[in-house]
């Protein structure tokens, strides 16, 4: 019975992932699943890479955190999504709290982003650039980023990220911006933003912080990506899913709806090329921060928290598997998908925007016509 991230390279995404964090890592039952690389390919650090954690006073950088889950990842062969550098929360008070002229704030930027991209350099196949910059209305948050250096703190910190490292994907990621509405239209308005400035940016980041019987449809979910793909980035993907229950203990029947809005949302990733994986926030409830911030919710991910797997696994295993055998069948997905190449078939040819290369990659390298195999980084290379 082949695994998550298996059925979804098979499929033709780069990867099927989940956050992990600190703590964590010494619970044995927990582990023995989470450094599985046929279950997750994909490792994000929930928190360590933050700004709190890592340039807690000025100048002074501490990777400590960042680094366990880096080596983790890399010791078990999986990718790491690295996350996240200019955020308005997490931030440390001499940064929040601080008095800055624009020339100062810059600077601060640019030194934390240098020093902690360059660290990271060539271990993150992307990182979350700038994170949750705008309010539900479209329009840009309140914090001290936006207040001293109005929406050119986005380019800024893009910039930053690039000068260090020129091989990672840089994304812009927020939460509320997988459905249609004034947060998407304010997340286009990003992409451009950093495009118009000369800045470079690869991708846009839903976190897809859902809620059961809330989840927007599958068609919606594929317009927006493709929206975002229109506006200008080679890619996308869902990079902090979970899909809660307002109240507990879920029921049969919710069991089943969370299945079905998980479904939809891996259905949306595999229609479009572009979307290269899904990272759930942590696999297990046991170790999910939702019930902390909404009391009496939960429930939200594939693992509940005694490691059993629910409904929702269940049926995100099987439209990956029907994905990679070719075979939409009732599962109701889109003919496109099912050209993506088996990874041990040799006479195959990569989709448009599918991965033809990279370390560990052991998929079809050939790219349909009127595409060529193009290095990107050491962990991937695309058929552009
Ligand atoms: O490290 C301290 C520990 O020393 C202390 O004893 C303990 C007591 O509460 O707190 C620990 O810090 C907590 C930290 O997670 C590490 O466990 C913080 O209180 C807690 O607020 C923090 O929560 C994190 C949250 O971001 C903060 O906003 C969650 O774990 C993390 O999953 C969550 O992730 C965010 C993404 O970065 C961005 N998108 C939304 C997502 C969910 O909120």
């Amino acid at each position: 019975m082949r695994q998550l991230h298996q059925l979804a390279k098979a499929a033709g995404k780069l990867y099927f992932g989940s956050a992990t964090d600190n703590g964590e890592l010494s619970d044995a039952t927990y582990v023995s699943i989470l450094k599985d690389a046929d279950m997750f390919g994909q490792i994000t650090p929930g928190n360590g890479q933050k700004w709190q954690y890592t340039e807690p006073t000025r100048g002074s950088f501490s990777f400590t955190a960042g680094d366990q889950i880096a080596s983790f990842a890399q010791s078990n062969g999986q990718l790491l999504r690295c996350h996240a550098l200019v955020w308005h929360s997490q931030l440390p008070n001499w940064v929040s709290s601080g008095t800055w002229t624009a020339a100062e704030l810059t600077s601060v930027i640019n030194t934390h982003i240098a020093n902690e991209v360059g660290h990271y350099k060539g271990q993150c196949y992307a990182w979350d650039v700038v994170n949750e910059a705008l309010n539900e209305d479209g329009s840009y948050r309140d914090s001290v980023f936006y207040r001293v250096l109005g929406d050119s703190y986005i380019p800024i910190a893009f910039k930053a990220a690039a000068a260090a490292d020129q091989d990672t994907k840089l994304y812009y990621n927020d939460y509320n911006i997988e459905g249609s509405g004034s947060k998407q239209q304010g997340t286009i308005k990003i992409v451009k933003l950093v495009q118009d400035a000369g800045g470079k940016i690869d991708g846009v980041g839903m976190q897809a912080h859902l809620i059961v019987g809330s989840t927007p449809s599958q068609s919606t979910l594929e317009s927006v990506i493709r929206s975002y793909i229109s506006a200008g980035v080679t890619e996308v993907a869902y990079t902090e899913l979970d899909i809660r229950f307002s109240s507990l203990p879920p029921s049969e029947s919710g069991l089943q709806q969370q299945a079905s809005d998980y479904g939809a949302v891996t259905r949306a990733c595999l229609a479009v090329d572009a979307c290269v994986g899904i990272t759930i926030w942590d696999y297990t409830d046991k170790y999910s921060w939702i019930p902390s911030v909404f009391p009496g919710s939960g429930a939200a991910l594939l693992w509940d928290e005694n490691f059993s797997r629910k409904p929702a696994y269940s049926t995100v295993s099987s439209i990956l598997r029907a994905a990679a055998t070719g075979g939409g069948g009732s599962t109701g997905i889109p003919t496109a998908t099912s050209t993506a190449p088996e990874p041990t078939s040799t006479s195959c040819t990569v989709v448009k925007w599918g991965q033809c290369g990279g370390r560990g990659y052991t998929g079809c390298t050939a790219c349909a016509s009127g595409s060529t195999c193009t290095y990107s980084n050491d962990y991937y290379s695309q058929c552009l």
